[in-house]
């Protein structure tokens, strides 16, 4: 569910009509609105109810120190994957002890810079990470807390770009080599052993492959335990799928959190979760406005808009399907079209053969689905600055991240 609704015909966010942001903000700009975040963080955290959780939002999804100080006043923590998320998150005014570390490549200032901050736990992800980290926190005569990340092996069913639990992945630390892991882990001077990690992908629309994978990590979970390590957090990362108006429907958080609470039953720990996707994807949306209009030789229509493949990346990366419809009331006429930006690639359509209803030149045009991983993955190609960002709440809105300018996008450089 979410607050971008039709009002006389016409798509509004919130009380708030889109057009009135465009006109006054410009385009394209990323909306989202604030009853939407506060009810997907509301959702998923009821859904834990039975298990003793801690969701803490993965900031990659979208990093808006809006948007993240607004999660973290409805009690979210935060999973970051850099010291710039970590930067983020504690400017957002993030408690650095529901923070938690993943990622497989940690810098040793960004791993120094987390354990100055005091976080909750560091994810590793191989043996050399282990040793790495426990340098770091020596030299600064702390103990950094840890958990590995496992790779469970199950299969995610998801596209193969965020897939990451198979035995090719890149990820964790294979269930074959986790017990000696964990015995380094031990044994190292500047580390605690605290918890055990995983996360099997994203866009995963059954519940079946996360049960597999709390199976699997508590059966693990146990074994450790009784290894001698004094485990306290099981983290199962995030990965839980939203609508995208493709026909497909992914399970809803609460069947997901009661399949969860029944196969972690009885287990003394904390469960971490790290959503992402379920909590902005449908709480924003890409708003852009038709450049042109024009016709190739093999009879396709184009629809130019001042959105590109730079801004919203998921359609050219991962042929994901995003939802789009005009911002004015939709007229009865269907047209058949290619709605692409203005990028010089082929892969900068943002919807192919699609039927929508008739667009003019000067229209605006909403992206729907795009709250995750649309602006955190925006970038400047083709010289172009990002867009805006506005947060709506109710009948109000702020930009709550300028548009860049000409002069941002050369800042830094030298002549
Ligand atoms: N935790 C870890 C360790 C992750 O790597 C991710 C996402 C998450 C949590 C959050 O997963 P979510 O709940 O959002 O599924 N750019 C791609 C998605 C990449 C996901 C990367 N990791 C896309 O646009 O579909």
């Amino acid at each position: 569910m979410n607050h971008f609704e039709r009002r006389r015909g016409e798509l509004h966010c919130e009380d708030v009509p889109l057009a009135r942001i465009a006109e006054e903000v410009g385009s394209p700009t990323y909306v989202y609105s604030t009853a939407t975040l506060v009810r997907h963080a509301r959702v998923f955290q009821d859904a834990l109810t039975g298990l003793d959780a801690l969701a803490c939002y993965a900031v990659k999804a979208s990093g808006n120190l809006a948007l993240l100080s607004l999660l973290r006043k409805q009690g979210m923590g935060f999973d970051i994957v850099s010291g710039g998320e970590l930067f983020r998150a504690l400017r957002a005014g993030a408690d650095a002890k529901t923070i938690v570390f993943s990622g497989v490549g940690k810098q040793r200032h960004e791993l120094a810079a987390a354990l100055e901050a005091g976080i909750l736990q560091f994810n590793c992800e191989s043996e050399e990470e282990l040793l790495q980290l426990s340098q770091v926190a020596v030299a600064l005569k702390k103990k950094a807390p840890v958990a590995l990340r496992v790779n469970p092996q199950v299969d995610a069913k998801t596209h193969p770009y965020i897939a990451t639990a198979l035995a090719t992945s890149k990820f964790g630390v294979p269930a074959q080599r986790i017990r000696d892991a964990y015995g380094l882990a031990a044994s190292l001077p500047g580390l605690e052993v605290v918890g055990l990690a995983c996360h099997i992908g994203s866009q995963i629309g059954e519940v079946k492959p996360f049960v597999q994978a709390a199976g699997k990590m508590r059966a693990l979970f146990e074994t450790l335990c009784r290894d001698g390590h004094d485990l306290r957090h099981l983290d199962l990362g995030g990965g839980l799928g939203v609508p995208y108006g493709d026909g497909k429907t992914p399970a809803a958080p609460d069947v997901y959190g009661r399949a969860l609470a029944r196969e972690l039953a009885g287990l003394d720990a904390r469960i971490l979760l790290e959503p992402g996707r379920l909590v902005v994807a449908n709480a924003g949306l890409l708003l852009t406005r038709v450049l042109l209009k024009k016709r190739s030789a093999g009879k396709r229509t184009f629809v130019v808009v001042d959105a590109g493949m730079n801004d919203l990346m998921r359609p050219a990366l991962y042929q994901a399907h995003h939802e789009l419809e005009p911002v004015a009331r939709p007229r009865t006429r269907i047209e058949r079209v290619d709605v692409v930006g203005p990028v010089c690639e082929s892969a900068d359509v943002l919807a192919k053969a699609r039927r929508i209803p008739h667009l003019l030149s000067g229209e605006l045009v909403a992206i729907r689905t795009a709250g995750a991983y649309g602006m955190s993955m925006a970038s400047n190609y083709n010289a172009r600055p990002r867009p805006a960002e506005v947060l709506v709440s109710g009948k109000t809105y702020k930009v709550v991240r300028e548009r860049e300018t000409l002069e941002d996008l050369v800042r830094g450089e030298r002549l």
